[in-house]
């Protein structure tokens, strides 16, 4: 539709389907099933013909559905404007992709561009408009269930990978290309940081803060082009984001001129009155409304109160107008008024869903998200060895991990399953941990006694992260340990795999095992991924997007944590008055960017081009790695910065670039990283984002343990 026909198809809207526009209503609401509906619609203010006006439908899908629910409701609407569907996909659709902290942990925003290209694909055939994707918010404590959904600790890391999301779901044509959707970057801001790791807790950042680390991510998926915004449960500055004028006004439209739809979090309007901000769902409606939310998701404020309050105020009738004409500049771009039933086709949707081409995704991005921890010599396991599975996860498909509604767990095949196709009977003993637990041990202690090397399958269930999964305990579930600490005391070789969804503490671990995999969920094809990387059919090469800490007491923590007065260093080691703890290092067990392989990699010392950059010249820094084990190998190179001096306190190190390279065993290759002004620039006083001449520290490393062993200055 040309602009001038969407003005006029605004003009011609009454109140009452202005409003309409404004409300998003779950699927259940619309289907043909004759539960009683009595209770929801009147907790959502709604009657069957106001049902009929709202604007978008969310967590609906099948090609069938959709295309049944827009003719219904087209017909009934008076100006035939089509419904927008929208959904959480989230790391997959029907094919599910290892969970959003597992891709971070590719440390390659290429392959998490393929995975949304793939998700937009199976959901676009289902007749999906708008996915609730990516969440960018940053995270430092692993007690939030919700890290499982993010993809790590750092800025630069998290940007790379929210571009890469908004293009793989958006491509370049939304109109045209009828196999993509609309992403709608979340939670709009600093949902990643809740007080004490506890779901929907108040988030306490200082501006600085928030502006350095936390919103850089949220600006790159909009500048990436995401179509839509959501905001968050949480407050900022004490006032809850859904209901915060500055943020959503000053910082979000004005400062990082977005310009789409921005979506309340599931029921968030209403959660403005328990928040205490809002006496009522009146008030609630307006600021929510003043503070530019275009559409409610799932409470009752706009549609309680909307068409009595725009009638009286004609400033809020225009703010209206204002969320309105958002909302219907999305269903143009989508090309809906040409085509309401844009991508849905049910011949499509049983092609592309599932497909073996999408399958073999999911199997080489799980490989790819896979990190080995610990290997003390003990894998790739070999053929011949006579193996035994045992542990909790060694038959569980329940691998897809949360925020997979469409995965079916029935399509993943379990590590027994998997790891039996590889190893004949003889050689593979699969044995039930639970036989030990119930004292009849004898079977599982003698099949023990007769292997070489016992794999054992450990971690959390799906519902143990993920949204109001937050926990206080982070460690493996203890009959998990005394199983390791049982088979420790028969000396054979323990290869622990985890399947979890946070960085867990696992100091109680190591020492008891000899090689240790974190597998994350890795989704539909994640068993067979572990097996190729436990055989050494995949060498692994996955990198942690975030700190494993030493133990719970140092969450939340981060590599790059600000410098103090007081900086721990070895030379200081036994002085009190330092930050430290008494009990514990400062540093994480397995750092930020960390991750073994099956084959070494041999670091020279790096180099620079020049000792000096100014505002227009930059420099080169460069470093020759070498495969020096007997196998082909990738790593993930890593440079990191200190600036010396800040007007504020700067990091003690921040990741500025980092180059994933492929060599043969006993090749040598020479990395290079181009490092820029823009680069060196952060967040002042004032909140301007610029640079500040003198010294910087760099290095090169293959973790974010990496030394700083060269300087260079900025000129200006
Ligand atoms: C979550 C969002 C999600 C929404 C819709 C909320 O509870 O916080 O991330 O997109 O539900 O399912």
């Amino acid at each position: 539709m040309k602009i001038e026909e969407l003005k006029a198809l605004l003009k011609e809207m009454t109140i009452e389907e202005k409003v309409g526009q404004t409300i998003q209503l779950s699927a259940d609401f619309f289907s043909d099933q004759s539960e009683d509906l009595t209770g929801p619609m009147n907790e959502m203010a709604m009657t069957e013909e106001k049902k009929y006006q709202v604007g978008s439908v969310l967590g609906i899908s099948g090609a069938k559905e959709t295309i049944q629910l827009q003719k219904r409701y087209m017909e009934k609407h008076r100006l035939h404007i089509p419904l927008l569907f929208m959904a959480d996909i989230i790391h997959g659709d029907h094919t599910i992709f290892p969970i959003p902290l597992g891709l971070g942990a590719t440390w390659n925003p290429d392959t998490v561009k393929k995975t949304a290209e793939i998700s937009a694909k199976e959901a676009a055939a289902q007749g999906l408009h708008v996915t609730f994707s990516p969440m960018v918010d940053l995270v430092r404590d692993p007690r939030w269930g919700r890290v499982m959904e993010a993809t790590g600790e750092d800025k630069l890391l998290n940007k790379r990978y929210a571009r890469a999301f908004v293009e793989g779901y958006q491509g370049t044509d939304l109109k045209q290309d009828l196999t993509k959707l609309a992403a709608c970057v979340k939670h709009f801001a600093g949902y990643g940081a809740p007080r004490g790791g506890r779901d929907y807790n108040s988030v306490d950042l200082n501006e600085n803060t928030l502006r350095e680390h936390y919103l850089p991510a949220y600006q790159e998926g909009i500048d990436a082009g995401a179509k839509l915004v959501m905001t968050a449960f949480n407050t900022i500055d004490n006032i809850p984001a859904t209901g915060n004028k500055r943020l959503m006004r000053d910082i979000l439209r004005d400062e990082m001129a977005f310009d789409g739809v921005l979506i309340s979090d599931w029921g968030a309007i209403g959660e403005l009155v328990p928040h205490g901000v809002a006496e009522d769902n009146k008030a609630a409606a307006i600021q929510a409304l003043t503070v530019g939310v275009d559409i409610e998701m799932m409470s009752a404020a706009y549609s309680e109160h909307l068409i009595d309050l725009v009638e009286q105020d004609e400033t809020l009738k225009e703010l209206l107008d204002e969320s309105v004409w958002n909302i219907l500049r999305l269903k143009n771009d989508l090309g809906l008024f040409e085509n309401p039933f844009r991508g849905a086709d049910e011949e499509t949707e049983s092609l592309s869903v599932f497909s073996d081409e999408n399958k073999k995704a999911a199997l080489t991005t799980a490989e790819e998200s896979i990190v080995l921890l610990e290997n003390n010599g003990v894998l790739p396991l070999n053929q011949e060895e006579k193996i035994v599975l045992t542990g909790p996860l060694k038959d569980s498909n329940d691998i897809l991990g949360a925020w997979s509604w469409k995965g079916d767990r029935e399509q993943a095949a379990t590590l027994a399953e998997m790891m039996g196709q590889r190893l004949g009977p003889d050689s593979l003993s699969i044995v039930d941990e639970s036989q030990f637990f119930e004292g009849q041990n004898s079977f599982f202690m003698n099949e023990i006694h007769l292997s070489d090397t016992v794999i054992v399958a450990l971690g959390e269930s799906s519902e143990m992260s993920g949204e109001a999964a937050s926990r206080t305990i982070i460690s493996l579930p203890e009959y998990q340990m005394v199983l390791l600490r049982e088979l420790k005391k028969l000396n054979k070789k323990v290869v622990a795999v985890l399947f979890n969804g946070r960085p867990l503490d696992l100091s109680g671990v190591v020492p008891l095992v000899d090689g240790l995999v974190e597998a994350w969920f890795p989704g539909t094809m994640g068993a067979e991924a572990v097996t190729n990387v436990l055989f050494g059919k995949f060498n692994p090469s996955g990198k942690l997007p975030m700190s494993f800490p030493r133990s719970v007491g140092q969450v939340p923590l981060a590599y790059n944590e600000d410098s103090t007065g007081r900086p721990m260093t070895d030379e200081k080691r036994n002085e009190k008055y330092l930050s430290r703890y008494l009990d514990s290092e400062n540093t994480a067990l397995y750092p930020f960017g960390f991750g073994r392989s099956y084959t070494s990699f041999d670091y020279s010392e790096c180099t620079l081009s020049s000792q000096e950059i100014s505002m227009e010249t930059s420099l080169t820094i460069s470093i020759e790695i070498k495969n020096t084990g007997k196998i082909k190998g990738i790593e993930t190179v890593q440079v990191y910065v200190r600036d010396k001096v800040g007007e504020v306190v700067r990091p003690v190190k921040e990741l500025i670039d980092f180059k994933k390279v492929e060599l043969e065993a006993g090749e040598s290759m020479t990395v290079e990283f181009e490092i820029t002004e823009k680069q060196l620039r952060y967040t002042h006083a004032d909140h301007s984002v610029r640079s500040d001449a003198g010294e910087f520290s760099i290095g090169i490393g293959t973790d974010s343990s990496a030394e700083l062993t060269h300087s260079f200055y900025l000129e200006k």
